[in-house]
């Protein structure tokens, strides 16, 4: 193949990639969770949390037998220990996979995953759960930012 014949497919490509993508729904961006709407299941995004929620969660015993307040501080910006992470302010989508990953096995932490599995285990930690605690924790103020606007 020339240089030109392989740029011409390379674009070809692109063209039949693209239009496979718009077949996806525009609101959820999957075609998976469009399958779910149709189903009656309503797909849970890191921003389908509502933050009033998650504030009293995270205050709550959960199944593993601490509250996640007990460990990261009510507001997330003071933890227990200066080794546990700073949850306030962190951004919002991150919290939310981070958790599912403890829940799911992705990511592993003596302390941290027991208690997400065990809130899981008693029905505690569904995605809705999770998207809650996320908004909380990511409305609340603390040490970490970025450098947008500065
Ligand atoms: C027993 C103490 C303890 C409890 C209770 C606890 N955590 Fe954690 N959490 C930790 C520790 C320790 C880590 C760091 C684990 C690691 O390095 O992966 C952590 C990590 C995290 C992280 C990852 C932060 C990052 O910057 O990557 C999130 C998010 C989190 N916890 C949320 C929660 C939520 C929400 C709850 C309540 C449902 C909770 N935690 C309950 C101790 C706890």
């Amino acid at each position: 193949m020339t240089k030109r014949s392989i740029a011409i497919a390379a674009l070809a490509f692109t063209a039949l990639a693209l239009a496979a993508c718009s077949k996806t729904d525009s609101k959820t961006g999957s075609a998976d969770a469009n399958a779910h709407a149709e189903s009656g299941f309503k797909h849970i995004g890191a921003d389908d949390g509502d933050a009033a929620r998650g504030k009293l969660l995270a205050a709550k015993k959960l199944a593993g037998g601490q509250a996640c307040a007990d460990c990261h501080g009510a507001d997330g910006a003071k933890p227990l220990d200066a080794t546990y992470p700073i949850l306030a302010g962190q951004y919002q989508d991150y919290l939310f996979h981070a958790i599912q990953q403890y829940r799911d096995g992705g990511r592993e932490h003596a302390l941290m995953g027991a208690q997400i599995k065990a809130a899981a285990d008693a029905g505690q930690m569904d995605d809705q759960a999770i998207a809650d605690l996320a908004a909380y924790f990511a409305t609340e103020t603390g040490p970490l930012g970025d450098l947008h606007g500065k």
